[in-house]
């Protein structure tokens, strides 16, 4: 089985971005745990900061894997062109946040993801994508 992540901007500074919020490890450090973790997967991992490369993964990816795990992070909440590209592949893609973007902000409340996603996760700290994982598995 295939599965694809995809972090949005500043998802690239974990580990010094906010730690209380984001915790202290680095994406990449997590990433090499989840392969160990996850050893009969495919896993892969893009990150960009641009709203554009983004749509473009997601398009690229569509019939190459099994499944997308996507943060958008900021653009969760801004980005009608990311929501309509969920929309428009068939890939199942799963929403994740590191944090429970619920008992922050107004403004995280709303995602432009979640009509569109086959289940959201978040709030489990970077454990939220290792759930993603195990409800791809099941
Ligand atoms: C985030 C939550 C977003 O509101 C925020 O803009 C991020 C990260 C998370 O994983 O908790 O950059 O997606």
């Amino acid at each position: 089985m295939k599965i694809h992540i995809i972090n949005g901007p500043n998802l690239n500074i974990l580990g010094k971005r906010e730690p209380e919020i984001y915790g202290k490890s680095t994406f990449k450090d997590y990433f090499t745990e989840l392969q160990f973790q996850f050893k009969e997967l495919e896993l892969s991992y893009f990150q960009s900061n641009i709203e554009g490369e983004l749509i473009s993964e997601l398009q690229e990816a569509d019939d190459n894997v099994d499944g997308i795990i996507l943060n958008a992070a900021a653009y969760t909440h801004t980005s009608i062109a990311i929501g309509d590209a969920v929309k428009a592949i068939g890939t199942p893609v799963i929403e994740v946040h590191i944090s429970n973007t619920h008992a922050r902000e107004e403004y995280r409340k709303q995602s432009y993801i979640s009509p569109n996603a086959f289940g959201v996760i978040l709030g489990f700290g970077l454990r939220s994508y290792e759930l993603a994982i195990r409800s791809f598995i099941d």
